[in-house]
Order: C-alpha cells, then sequence, then structure tokens
C-alpha cells in the first residue's frame, strides 16, 4: 500500500522529466530555465502537443490558431455570473465545449482558459467581457481581456514566462488525474475538467492565494520569525514551501523571481518576501532536519501575478491557463496507450454478513 503513490510509476511519457534530487526540469529536452523568455507560450504548446494530433499547425502558426481559437471561444461564451469562487466558474466554462478527442478540441480548451478566466474576472467586478483579439499573443490578449487596456510589453512577457513555466510537470496530482480520466477513453475536455478539480487545493494549484495571505498577516519582516514559529508550532504548512518530488529548491522558482525582476517597480515586494523565504528557510530545516524543505513554484506564483495585478481568487485559474496545454499533451499520450488506470485497494472494513 503507498497511499501518496510516491512509489509508483504509472506512466511513460516524452512531455517532461521532473528530477527532484538535481531539482532539474526537462520538458521535452528543454531545460526549463533555458525554455522562459527565450520560446512563446504558443510555442511550448507546439512543443507539448507534437506529435499527438494529426494537422497540429506549425510552431509559427500556432499563435494564429490560438487566436482563432479564442474568438470562437468567446463568440460562445457561457453567461459568466459572479457568484461561485473563480475554478469553479472557469470549471463551468470549460465544461461547455464539446468533449471530443480532435486538435479543434485542444486548442479550444488552451484558448478557453485567459477568455473564460478574464471573463470571470470582470464578471467579480460587475464589468462586461472583452472581445479577444486574434491577431494578438495568448499572454498578451489575456492582459488586455482582464483590464480593457493593452499591458505594458514587461508584463505581457512576465506572464509568458509564468505560462512557459508552469505548463507541464512530470505526473503531478492534477495530470495525473486528467491521465485518469483520458485512460477510460474520456474526451480532452473530460480530462481538462479532472485536472482543473485537482489543481484546485492549497496542496498543488491553490498555494499562490495564501501565500500572499501569509505576506499580509507577516506584514512587516520583522515580524516573520514570529510568524513563522508560531504558525509551524500550530502544525500549519507553510505556503510555497516544500514538494513532493523536489529535495531541493524548484527549478521554476527561480525562473519566475527572474521574471519579476524585469517587471518594474517590483524590488521592495521582492526584498520583503525574500526576508520571509529566508526565515521560513531556516525554520523549516530547524524543524525537519532530515526532510530538506525548500521554496516551490507557488512562493514567486504569487508575487508574480500579484504584480500584474491579477486579483487573488483567480491565480489558481490562470496556473490553470498554462497546465491546460501540459494536461491534453498527457491525455493524448495516456489515450494511445489503450490502457485504463484502475489501481486496487486493501479492504479493512467489517468482515461480510447478509443485508437483514
Ligand atoms: N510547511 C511545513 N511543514 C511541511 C511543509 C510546509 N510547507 N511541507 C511539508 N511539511 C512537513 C510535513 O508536514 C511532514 O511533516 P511530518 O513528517 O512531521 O508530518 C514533512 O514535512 C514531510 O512532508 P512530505 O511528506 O515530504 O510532504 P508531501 O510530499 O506529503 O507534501 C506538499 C508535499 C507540496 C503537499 C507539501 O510540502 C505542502 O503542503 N506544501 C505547502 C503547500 C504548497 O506550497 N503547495 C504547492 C506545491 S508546488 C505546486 C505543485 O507542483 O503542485
Amino acid at each position: 500500500m503507498d497511499a501518496g503513490l510516491e512509489r509508483v510509476v504509472a506512466a511513460e511519457t516524452v512531455l517532461s522529466d521532473v528530477d527532484g534530487e538535481a531539482g532539474r526540469l526537462v520538458i521535452r529536452g528543454y531545460e526549463i530555465e533555458s525554455l522562459a523568455g527565450a520560446m512563446a507560450f504558443e510555442e511550448v504548446v507546439h512543443l507539448l502537443w507534437d506529435g499527438f494530433f494529426e494537422g497540429l499547425p506549425a510552431a509559427r502558426d500556432m499563435r494564429a490558431a490560438l487566436g482563432r481559437a479564442r474568438a470562437q471561444v468567446f463568440a460562445r461564451l457561457p453567461s459568466i455570473a459572479a457568484g461561485p469562487g473563480a475554478v469553479e466558474a472557469l470549471r463551468i466554462g470549460l465544461a461547455h465545449i464539446a468533449d471530443n478527442d480532435d486538435l479543434e478540441t485542444a486548442l479550444c480548451l488552451a484558448a478557453a482558459g485567459p477568455v473564460i478566466t478574464a471573463a470571470i474576472v470582470r464578471a467579480s467586478q460587475n464589468l462586461p467581457p472583452i472581445a479577444p483579439d486574434p491577431n494578438s499573443s495568448q499572454a498578451m490578449d489575456f492582459l488586455r481581456m482582464l483590464n480593457g487596456v493593452a499591458p505594458a510589453a514587461a508584463e505581457a512577457a512576465a506572464l509568458d514566462a509564468y505560462l512557459v513555466t508552469v505548463a507541464d510537470h512530470g505526473l503531478n496530482a492534477s495530470t495525473f488525474a486528467a491521465r485518469v480520466a483520458a485512460s477510460t477513453q474520456a474526451g480532452l475536455t473530460s480530462a481538462v475538467v479532472a485536472g482543473l478539480s485537482a489543481l484546485k487545493g492549497p496542496l498543488h494549484g491553490g498555494a499562490p492565494g495564501p501565500v500572499l495571505d501569509m505576506f499580509d498577516a507577516i506584514g512587516a519582516p520583522e515580524n516573520a520569525e514570529s510568524w513563522i514559529a508560531n504558525a509551524l508550532a500550530r502544525g500549519e504548512r507553510l505556503m510555497g514551501f516544500g514538494h513532493r518530488v523536489y529535495r531541493v529548491r524548484d527549478p521554476r522558482a527561480d525562473a519566475l523571481k527572474a521574471a519579476i525582476e524585469k517587471l518594474p517597480k517590483t524590488a521592495g515586494r521582492l526584498a520583503f518576501a525574500e526576508a520571509i523565504e529566508r526565515t521560513a528557510l531556516k525554520r523549516l530545516a530547524a524543524r525537519q532536519p532530515a526532510r530538506r524543505l525548500d521554496t516551490n513554484v507557488e512562493f514567486y506564483t504569487a508575487l508574480l501575478l500579484e504584480a500584474l495585478r491579477i486579483p487573488r481568487p483567480a491565480f489558481t485559474c490562470v496556473f490553470a491557463c498554462g497546465r491546460i496545454a501540459g494536461w491534453i499533451a498527457h491525455a493524448r499520450e495516456q489515450q494511445a496507450t489503450g490502457r485504463i488506470v484502475r489501481p486496487r485497494s486493501i479492504y479493512c472494513g467489517p468482515a461480510p454478513r447478509a443485508a437483514a
């Protein structure tokens, strides 16, 4: 029995490799640090989907294909009401896409992330949705659909680097959920909705909002020591630290930190975050000397999305906007195996008896 499945290898994949000992993430042969900033998100979608769809456009044509898909999704956008949480609203919106396995479905799902997330944020501010610009990049259009004005080039570049950085990450919980759904030969929409449902929790993609809540609660660097000591004494987990696979620093943390440093006016907030990070790492090392707990992707995700003025409740949706690309590639890879994922359980309930 292995409740967290940490010793189970459940898939062969050509998509990404997470080396937890070395702190290394490779996406189809590229180190993550070299991808972010060098390849646009649209090119990374191509990289992940290559070989999984007939008729996949060339890498240079993916931007236009996703632009057209954004317009298509917007034309059919279900009414987005402020009400349920942002992830729930995104799930409802994605579920409207026909549950097929083809390239059109894949493009619509990848395009729907930013279109629906922007509409959700605007609905929460009692503002109408803004139509996409099919000629724009996914990152630039996302920020424009959110705020109604074209973003600065540095902001679009930072969001693009973020989407690239989180596009795929081995057999994490949400990707596994997507692969389980796909293993039944359900369609790509089912796989993506399954992935999003697993992403939502604070132990996975729901952590960055609580990272900022922690910053608020700490308030000033001089409070970090006592706040963190008290939180750990209460048995709480520090959001943005620890990882199931990494035994060293998550390489995505530094890729995102580099993207934040290129944004104007982030130096003060970065210095504050670094002070909290130093204290947290010191306290975690003292508490768990045998188990190295280091900074994970969510710590700097929180700072980056905050710097882009994305509201906290939408952070997990923005994570999904990047990861949908990976879920789709993994779903196709899983479907091709033709094998349903069906582990076993050990029964430890009462001995069988006849129902009266
Ligand atoms: N703060 C305090 N203690 C921690 C933390 C943390 N962030 N993470 C792990 N621990 C403790 C844990 O309680 C356990 O202690 P004990 O043995 O006394 O019960 C010990 O460290 C070992 O934990 P583990 O078994 O290695 O942790 P895990 O593999 O079950 O959990 C995790 C991995 C990411 C769920 C966990 O580190 C955590 O809850 N972190 C905080 C939430 C977070 O930042 N999530 C984002 C993850 S990165 C995004 C992604 O790729 O999913």
